[in-house]
């Protein structure tokens, strides 16, 4: 065999030092060369985050990482820092494919520097409802929106020679029992809804790899179902690329193979290796169906080597400026103005200013999850406005809004004052005199996951120490709080503070496989040094069951901590703050706690204590400006009071400067929702199907998801689809259609921007069947177009799109796409709801049609 690495540095790639494959790197041979156990062995991961090599043969590993909103590296504990972007909602409020596909740009440069070959996103599963744990995660609840922002991501990726990896097919919308539960979907629904934004991405891009969901569909997982994976994806659609599963979520050894699941994930495998050599052997799988998936994995290598990222590569930071101020150009632009009533935004910023809330001096910048990395830097909506603001800036806190109580790891300082606290890793628990570390680390992050850690001679049962100091700032009460995948104590002065082993409690911690926070409280003095240790045994050491859940491995260990407020107290004390000042701003929302892989949220509400607060501060103070961070639509009981809404998202590294950007009016707003905000959650599509009952949940609700159905329910909506406001204002006018022999129609308009400031207005496509031989959604979302204006400028906006595909339903007796002939309305305008210019578009004839 040719040798497949070469020892000579590449120009041009900073941390080059040999190639991961050489150019005679030839799959069919390689195949022939294989052993079966090698061919076995190639089919799963070797660890949490690469696939395996085969030496012999010299075919490298590749690396995979997090995935969809920054790259994570290969660790969730003491992870090399990232660029961390808006979440998946937030970008799908640009409405904007050119920063869709720039996002992909800075995220496989991110790769290159944490030496990754694949990014594991972006998220494509659908928000049915508002309660999705993961909701944050995907685009949009309108599959066109989805796919196409999806497809220019992916587009971006794959244009620095990163693979892109869209997950997860499909029906992975919610978390209760995510790897049991079974969702039940028409073929219809199926087609229009939830596999449209798959299809349309790989129409756009034809990603590398795409990753099963961890559910069932109609009652077989998804990971098995060679129907989704053969004969749609690679026989209608014509998709070449590598299918992965979730993380364990392989469930079998012949049927996934089968199937045409290529790639076990994670290693060591459990279904693989020697379970499928022995099918193999036994005839249960057929030689040619093996080699089908190697055949998959070796392409994929093959393609990862066009990056020049070398194999086991060093993880390192970028982190250049040009980044920063793309992140932030990002966030920005994915702000959305709810409300602006009597024009209380954007506020002055040489006026005083009081900054009121539970999100004010806390950076919400991420999700939870595998989606949450350890960012570069996150700047809290207080240090933004107050990086720009001239005049005095006050502060009230008047509510918390964690759930569990802040980390304790980012006010703590080792013993020898450096900030943060140490962890070091034993293979004897506490009870042995002096046991000797495997490894010590300083962190800040007292969220610790040790999911994937490894550390030469670490034993399968092991022990962690951690151990810090805490200086209150003021005297009075202290909440403590500990969860735990494992076992954990915490003492406070060597006294035992909080027990975590006995009775423990299953609660959301560590994706769902950990406890409850369990807490306690005590009165500290300001100044006086407290030394806080912990002692953690792993995962094994508990005897705590969980039902439907995966295994994350070696488990986790969270503390946290922070002075005790009197509700009541803390909203008076805002009260009297916002009562004094004409500028308030109240930085509310959800965040990583709220919003996670591994749980719904039970309901739509702001944390406790924040609706009351909201609702009292703008009665003092009605000129109060509210800002929502949450990745999915909250409640807002006192949206009628307030004049100015501003949804912020989760909006990654640059959060605080970007929000202070919208509101000091250095960035005109120009977000539209991705989603509908319903005014309850009893409005919403999936209230009445929403978890896992009896290991099935039923998409009732069927093509009518998202504004589909609060259309066709005629139910108001809080804010709909599509809506965001601007500083300026823009008129819609001209429409001209000019359809084209290919089946192209191209859908013209002048947009005029009648306003003072420059801005961007974003031109909505609906396509509305006029007379349909079934029952339709009332208008459906066919394209866009942002267009940035000059204020008093007037432009042309032109979009087109193709009208077999834009006219189409699953014709489900068919088993295929119909164009119906008829007459169809467009209607353009910057809402889903609102003013429209409206034309009639004739289908001549009608078409059935299948593939991409
Ligand atoms: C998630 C995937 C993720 C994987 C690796 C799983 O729990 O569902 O989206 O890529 O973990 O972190």
């Amino acid at each position: 065999m040719a040798p497949f690495m070469d020892d000579s540095p590449l120009p041009g790639v900073k941390s080059m030092q040999k190639k991961l494959i050489d150019d005679e790197f030839d799959t069919e041979l390689l195949i022939k060369e294989l052993t079966l156990e090698e061919k076995s062995s190639l089919l799963a991961g070797k660890d949490f985050w690469h696939t395996t090599a085969v030496p012999r043969l010299r075919i490298p590993s590749v690396r995979l990482s997090d995935g969809p909103n920054g790259l994570r590296g290969t660790k969730f504990y003491g992870s090399t820092p990232s660029a961390c972007l808006p979440c998946g909602t937030a970008i799908g409020a640009t409405f904007d494919k050119d920063l869709a596909q720039r996002i992909g740009h800075l995220l496989a440069d991110e790769a290159k520097a944490k030496g990754a070959h694949v990014v594991l996103g972006p998220t494509i599963n659908i928000q049915r409802g508002p309660l999705g744990g993961r909701g944050f995660e995907s685009f949009s609840e309108d599959p066109l929106l989805s796919g196409t922002l999806a497809g220019f991501y992916c587009k971006g990726l794959q244009e620095r020679d990163i693979i892109a990896t869209p997950k997860h097919f499909v029906c992975n919308d919610q978390e209760h029992e995510r790897m049991a539960v079974s969702s039940i979907v028409t073929k219809r629904a199926l087609r229009e809804i939830y596999l449209l934004p798959f299809q349309i991405a790989i129409k756009l891009s034809s990603p590398g790899a795409i990753m099963t969901a961890y559910n069932r569909l109609n009652g077989t997982h998804c990971a098995e179902r060679a129907d989704l994976l053969q004969d749609i994806l690679r026989g209608e659609w014509g998709w070449k690329g590598l299918v992965m599963s979730d993380w364990f979520g392989t469930y079998s050894t012949s049927e996934a193979v089968q199937a045409g699941l290529d790639l076990e994930m994670p290693g060591p495998t459990r279904w693989r290796g020697k379970a499928l050599t022995h099918a193999v052997q036994s005839n249960k799988v057929r030689m040619s169906e093996l080699d089908e998936r190697v055949r998959a994995v070796l392409d994929l290598i093959k393609a990862a080597s066009a990056s020049g990222v070398p194999e086991d590569a060093p993880e390192e930071e970028l982190n250049r400026p040009e980044d920063q101020a793309f992140l932030r150009e990002v966030a920005a632009k994915s702000i959305v103005l709810l409300k602006n009533n009597d024009d209380v935004l954007p506020l002055k910023n040489d006026k005083r200013i009081a900054v009121i809330g539970p999100n004010a001096k806390i950076a919400t910048y991420c999700g939870g999850g595998s989606a949450s990395l350890n960012a570069y830097r996150a700047v809290t909506p207080f240090e933004g406005i107050t990086a720009q603001a001239k005049a005095d800036v006050d502060f009230a806190q008047g509510a918390y809004g964690h759930q569990m109580l802040p980390q304790l790891g980012k006010v703590l300082r080792t013993v020898d004052n450096q900030p943060g606290f140490t962890v070091r890793t034993y293979n004897e628990p506490s009870t042995v005199k002096d046991r000797k570390a495997l490894e010590t680390k300083v962190l800040n992050d007292s969220n610790i996951f040790f999911v994937d850690y490894d550390v030469p001679g670490l034993q399968s049962v092991w022990y962690a120490e951690s151990e810090g100091i805490f200086t209150p700032e003021e005297s009075g009460d202290y909440d403590f709080g500990l969860a735990v995948c494992g076992t954990a104590e915490l003492f406070i002065d060597d006294n035992l503070f909080i027990s975590n082993v006995k009775n423990q409690r299953s609660g959301t911690s560590f994706l769902g496989t950990g406890t409850v926070e369990e807490k306690a409280r005590i009165h500290l003095k300001a100044g006086q040094s407290y030394h806080i240790t912990l002692q953690w045994g792993c995962n094994k050491t508990s005897t705590l069951k969980r039902a439907g859940t995966v295994d994350f491995g070696h488990g986790g260990l969270r503390f946290g901590g922070c002075k005790h407020i009197e509700p009541e107290a803390a909203i008076e004390a805002a009260v009297k703050l916002a009562s004094t000042t004409s500028q308030t701003i109240l930085f509310a929302g959800l965040s990583g706690e709220w919003e996670s892989e591994g749980e719904d949220r039970p309901n739509m509400d702001l944390p406790p204590h924040t609706d009351d607060l909201i609702s009292r501060v703008l009665d003092a103070n009605p000129n109060t400006i509210v800002v929502v961070q949450s990745g999915t639509p909250v409640t807002m009981p006192w949206a009628s009071k307030a004049k100015a809404i501003v949804q912020a998202w989760y909006g990654g590294n640059e959060t605080g400067h970007a929000i202070a950007d919208v509101v000091y009016g250095a960035v005109n707003p120009s977000g539209k929702l991705p989603l509908t905000f319903p005014k309850k959650l009893k409005d919403n599509p999936t209230y009445l199907n929403y978890r896992s009952e009896g290991g099935r949940v039923l998409y009732g609700e069927d093509v009518y998801v998202g504004y589909r159905y609060y259309e066709e329910m005629e139910v108001e909506p809080l804010f709909p689809f599509g809506h965001g406001l601007s500083y300026t204002t823009f008129e819609l006018s001209d429409l001209e259609l000019k359809p084209q022999s290919n089946n192209e129609l191209v859908i013209k308009c002048s947009v005029h921007n009648t306003g003072s400031n420059d801005g961007a207005e974003t031109v909505q496509i609906y396509v509305a069947p006029i007379s349909p031989p079934i029952r339709r959604p009332v208008k459906e979302l066919k394209g866009f177009t942002k267009v940035p204006l000059a204020a008093g400028k007037k432009a042309a906006a032109a979009t087109s799109i193709d009208l077999v595909r834009a006219t189409s339903y699953w014709e489900e007796k068919e088993g295929r796409w119909c164009s119906a002939a008829g007459e169809y309305k467009v209607m353009v305008g910057t809402s889903s709801e609102g003013k429209f210019l409206e034309a009639v578009v004739k289908v001549q004839k009608t078409t059935f049609w299948n593939g991409l």
